[in-house]
């Protein structure tokens, strides 16, 4: 081998590793490992980083598939995935990641999972497969995550569920089902999730949820926003304990107290529905726990009195952009001082209530048309 041909080589292990060193990154203690734009082959690590490695991230790897047997970290705790091309996953795939306690696979563009491709990750606590295509979610998806806590399927394209597909992780807290295009709910799709705490709907088709909710106990939070739900089924969420229900863009008109959780219940926005009647007086309780309640944007005329007097812990009421009888706001306001004018009243102080020709807020169901021919006029002389 002559000096030229030596040369050539050094040369070329010098351009290797600085291409190399350029897409992946190795932390200096070997536990971090990033990698973009390369394929799964062109990832160099000697041994002993392989040993020690905890965390891997690979963006942007132009592979469509993640076979049997790619990347072989013992250690590793957290493994993200996220190339947009990702479409299929060996069943073996995660045979060796029996440490992983997060897989991120978001962004790829997965449609679909084979049964136990995740039976070895007993210990896996996050799994993210958002901004992915999947349609529908077969039964044995998610065989073997017995410690999940958290999923993560935002931004795809679910409308179908099979009824148990998430029996098999029972000790799930949160999961986030957003930008989908469910519109449909098994009624026991959520029943053996009794450690539930956050569930996100929202962004989806839903019309109606029945008892969808009923054995979810431990339910704290649920967004249903932006969907199409028309009544809030009677004792829906009376079994959970829900302290923040966001119902906001959707298409219900009335509101009942059989309806909501008002026991535990903190933040309630119902805010861009066609709520004409929030009916939640009848409690008789002396305090309820509501903190924040946002009806702007509804068809709401007047308030009960006694959900005024009741609703104590009261702090934040948002209400512009409704035809509320004038009467009716300044009783509302002179039993709850902290009703604040601010929240009635545009910027440039222009008041938002009707003056109706119904003296003391003594309105009734029939006298709702009436406000809300003046108010469209107000609104059409505004424009
Ligand atoms: C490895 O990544 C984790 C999380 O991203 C970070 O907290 C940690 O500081 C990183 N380690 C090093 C040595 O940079
Ligand atoms: C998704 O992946 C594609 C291709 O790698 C990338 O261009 C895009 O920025 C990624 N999007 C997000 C939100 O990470
Ligand atoms: C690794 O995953 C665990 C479990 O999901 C998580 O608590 C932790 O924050 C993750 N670490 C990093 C650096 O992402
Ligand atoms: C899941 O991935 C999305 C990107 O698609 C990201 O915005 C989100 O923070 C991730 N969530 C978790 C818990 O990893
Ligand atoms: C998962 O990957 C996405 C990129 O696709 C990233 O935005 C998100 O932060 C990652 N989540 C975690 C927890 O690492
Ligand atoms: C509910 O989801 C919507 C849209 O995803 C989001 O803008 C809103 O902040 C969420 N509501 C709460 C109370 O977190």
């Amino acid at each position: 081998m002559n000096i030229h041909n030596v040369l050539f080589i050094v040369t070329l292990i010098l351009q290797y590793k600085s291409y190399c060193s350029g897409l992946c990154r190795t932390t200096n203690d070997h536990k971090n490992h990033t990698c973009s734009g390369i394929r799964f082959n062109q990832i160099v690590l000697s041994l002993s980083t392989r040993l020690e490695l905890l965390r891997e991230k690979i963006y942007n790897c132009q592979e469509t598939e993640i076979k049997e047997g790619i990347l072989s970290y013992p250690k590793l705790q957290n493994l993200t995935i996220s190339c947009g091309t990702i479409n299929n996953i060996h069943k073996n795939a995660f045979l060796n990641f029996n440490n992983l306690q997060e897989l991120n696979l978001s962004n790829n563009s997965l449609s679909t999972f084979l049964p136990n491709v995740f039976g070895s990750l007993g210990y896996l606590q996050t799994l993210n497969i958002s901004q992915n295509n999947f349609k529908e979610l077969t039964q044995f998806t998610f065989s073997g995550l017995n410690n999940l806590k958290k999923l993560i399927i935002s931004n795809n394209k679910l409308t179908d569920f099979h009824p148990k597909v998430f029996d098999q992780i029972r000790n799930v807290q949160k999961m986030c089902l957003d930008h989908n295009e469910i519109d449909f709910l098994p009624v026991r799709l959520f029943t053996k999730l009794r450690k539930l705490q956050h569930l996100d709907l929202s962004n989806n088709y839903i019309e109606s949820f029945g008892e969808v909710f009923v054995l979810a106990y431990n339910l704290r939070y649920l967004n249903l926003s932006f969907n199409v739900i028309k009544d809030i089924p009677l004792r829906a969420f009376q079994t959970t304990q829900l302290e923040i229900l966001d119902l906001s863009n959707n298409k219900l008109e009335v509101i009942y107290e059989d309806g909501l959780q008002l026991k535990t219940l903190k933040e309630l926005y119902l805010q861009i529905n066609q709520i004409r009647l929030f009916e939640v007086g009848g409690l008789n309780m002396d305090s309820i726990p509501l903190q924040l309640l946002n009806v702007e944007n509804n068809r709401l005329v007047f308030l009960e009195d006694d959900f005024v007097k009741t609703a104590k812990n009261l702090q934040t009421f948002k209400a512009i952009r409704n035809p509320w009888d004038c009467d009716c706001w300044y009783k509302m306001e002179a039993i709850r001082k902290q009703f604040l004018k601010s929240v009635l009243f545009h910027d440039d102080d222009e008041p938002l209530c009707v003056v109706g020709v119904i003296k003391d807020c003594k309105i009734g169901k029939p006298n709702l048309e009436y406000y809300y021919n003046i108010y469209s006029q107000q609104q059409n002389g505004q424009n």
